[in-house]
């Protein structure tokens, strides 16, 4: 067990009989659990504030849009709505099995402005040069993020943006999560690395940075 919650553990069993810290435990634990349950799936829009997201997109009708780690698809079928039937979005994906249900999520929605992409880990294999090439919780996954980002280029508009979602450096109690989350400094070092200047940052997300990077 990650040695800082044995450590709580611990602290909690020493302060049997001393009301002010079992409450104060008390607190930490049903928080600690709060924002476990609420990070899960089923409150996501809580957090994600979708909505907000692709208001701050500012998304044009006739995009062309990435949705790069698209998992099953929570953004891109927002997105894809956004856009309407004469924008395009590309939900990108390295396994096969995603891309399999982003298909069928697709077909059963009718949705036909949505073109699933099986990619590489290192190459987008996007089809054409994108408007917007959009992450969320995927940044983390990117390996060389350097080289890769630079290598995007190529998929990128000469106005084009790219948008990155992603969890920040969360409190300690969160240890499940640190695997998962990039700080907003690290993210603009390496885009800037990668050729990128930064555009846009929105601070509305309560657990994510939300920056918009575009070519110089
Ligand atoms: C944490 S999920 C995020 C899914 C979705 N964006 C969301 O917010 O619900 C990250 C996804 O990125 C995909 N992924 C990882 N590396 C990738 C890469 N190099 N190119 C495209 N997708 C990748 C994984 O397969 C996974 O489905």
């Amino acid at each position: 067990m990650n040695s800082k919650i044995q450590e709580s553990m611990n602290n909690i069993k020493k302060s049997e009989g001393e009301p002010g810290k079992r409450t104060c435990n008390k607190l930490f634990l049903a928080s600690w659990l709060f924002i476990l349950v609420a990070l899960s799936s089923g409150c996501r829009s809580i957090w994600q504030k979708p909505d907000m997201v692709i208001e701050k997109l500012q998304i044009a009708k006739l995009s062309r849009v990435a949705d790069l780690g698209a998992g099953r698809g929570y953004f891109t079928f927002r997105i894809a709505e956004a856009l309407g039937p004469e924008g395009l979005i590309y939900p990108v994906e390295i396994t096969p099995g995603q891309i399999s249900r982003l298909n069928r999520r697709a077909d059963r929605l009718g949705r036909k402005n949505v073109l699933p992409v099986l990619a590489t880990t290192t190459d987008a294999s996007l089809p054409e040069k994108m408007d917007l090439i959009f992450l969320c919780n995927t940044y983390h996954h990117i390996d060389n993020v350097t080289t890769y980002f630079s290598n995007l280029k190529k998929y990128l508009k000469s106005n084009g943006r790219i948008a990155i979602i992603e969890l920040d450096d969360l409190p300690w109690y969160l240890f499940t999560l640190h695997s998962h989350q990039t700080s907003a400094e690290t993210i603009k070092k390496e885009m800037h690395q990668a050729g990128y200047i930064l555009i846009e940052e929105h601070n509305n997300l309560p657990v994510q940075n939300f920056l918009i990077f575009g070519l110089p």
